[in-house]
């Protein structure tokens, strides 16, 4: 089991994973039942690390299978069926061995014309081939249900960085599809998540667009403070270093208990201690300023292309305005220009996700280290 105290930056399980218990059950009610799920957050929040938990947790279950695939790196069409057919074969063969000619099956089956070359045991992603010459769409996207239906089991697919979709060509010509064909399916159900909000809402929250009400939507908030309080002073304290309950709070402030960096903060300051030692506040503040530091190279990358205008919006909303930029004062404060020029600066700095609008409009930075380190450093 992997035991490192602290683990930031890619999906946490087992001694590192906590929390979650709601969210947990209404994933594991969802994936039995059939019921789509749509999970949003911010970024780094931990849908990744949750939905993994999930399907771990259902593993051992007989009549679900839950597949797991990451749509990053794929930048059309057909690289997602790819992905997704490779990933569906390979996670519904029931015998690691069987896989391959499980996939000649369905694959030979679906287009006799196709010829599978059995030594590409490297990745079998890349030695799919599939494209618009052997597959039609639709016989890619039905085939989950087929195998579902072969195997009499329920089988759950779930896209990792799903914003992904709103990024490939033609990309609604490609949303209506997958949504046609999904929705008729009994025995599949679809988890869909990814980060960058405005883009996931996009695809999710738009009333004409085609996965719109696509199914049990869940906004991913933080872990709790008192859960964080718990799990910091235990992997402490399971090093024999001590750190109060006070000053773990004050830990999680810092960060407003983002988990990542709530992870990645509690690490710095561990690092500080030695064998027996009880963390001091001047250590806290000392990590505060590791974690400033070791984000800075991303901070300056993320304002480099920004200009003159859009640092000024970033000043005035670092500075405690969340609304009323067309007022007279506000622009003329910050040097914000026309109020015309503020819709621009708004929807340019949500695109790039460096800040969001929260309920009623209001604009808040995305990120809390970035919004510490842009207060500290660029007002
Ligand atoms: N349940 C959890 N328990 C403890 N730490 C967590 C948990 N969930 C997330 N984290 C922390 O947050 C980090 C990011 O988690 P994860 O990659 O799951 O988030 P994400 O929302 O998928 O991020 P991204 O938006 O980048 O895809 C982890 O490395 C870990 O430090
Ligand atoms: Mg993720």
């Amino acid at each position: 089991m992997d035991r490192r105290s602290f683990i930031f930056g890619t999906a946490v399980s087992d001694y590192n994973f906590i929390g979650r218990e709601e969210e947990t059950q209404r994933l594991i009610a969802n994936f039995t039942e059939g019921i789509n799920t749509i999970l949003i957050s911010p970024r780094r929040i931990g849908k990744t690390s949750l939905v993994k938990h999930v399907k771990k947790l259902l593993d051992s279950r007989q009549d679900v299978i839950v597949v797991y695939l990451d749509m990053f790196a794929c930048k059309t069409e057909y690289e997602f069926y790819n992905a997704l057919s490779a990933a569906v074969l390979k996670q519904t063969a029931s015998h690691a061995e069987k896989w391959m000619e499980y996939a000649k099956d369905f694959l030979v089956r679906l287009t006799p014309k196709l010829t599978f070359s059995p030594e590409a045991n490297t990745d079998f992603s890349l030695s799919l081939g599939i494209t618009p010459k052997t597959h039609t769409p639709d016989e890619v996207l039905n085939l989950t249900e087929e195998i579902a239906r072969k195997r009499g089991k329920r089988i759950v697919v779930c896209i990792d960085e799903f914003q992904q979709l709103g990024e490939l060509p033609d990309s609604l010509t490609v949303q209506k599809r997958l949504r046609t064909a999904w929705q008729h399916q009994q025995l599949t159900s679809y988890c869909l998540f990814g980060s960058k909000q405005h883009l996931m809402s996009n695809i999710f929250q738009r009333r004409n667009m085609p996965f719109y009400q696509f199914g049990d939507m869940i906004f991913l908030g933080k872990i709790d403070t008192a859960t964080w309080v718990d799990y910091i002073v235990e992997h402490f304290a399971d090093r024999n270093r001590e750190i109060s309950k006070d000053l773990a709070q004050q830990l999680c402030e810092q960060v407003d208990n983002y988990s990542s960096y709530v992870q990645q903060l509690a690490w710095l300051l561990f690092s500080r201690l030695n064998n027996g030692d009880t963390a001091t506040k001047e250590q806290l503040d000392l990590a505060v300023n590791d974690l400033l530091n070791a984000n800075e190279a991303l901070f300056m990358q993320q304002v480099e292309p920004l200009t003159a205008y859009q640092m000024n919006f970033l000043r005035a909303i670092a500075a405690g305005h969340h609304k009323g930029f067309g007022d007279k004062e506000i622009r003329d404060d910050f040097n914000l220009g026309s109020p015309a020029n503020i819709t621009r600066l708004r929807t340019a700095l949500i695109n790039k996700d460096l800040i969001e609008s929260h309920g009623r409009g209001l604009l808040y930075f995305t990120d809390p280290v970035f919004l510490l380190w842009f207060q500290l450093r660029m007002m």
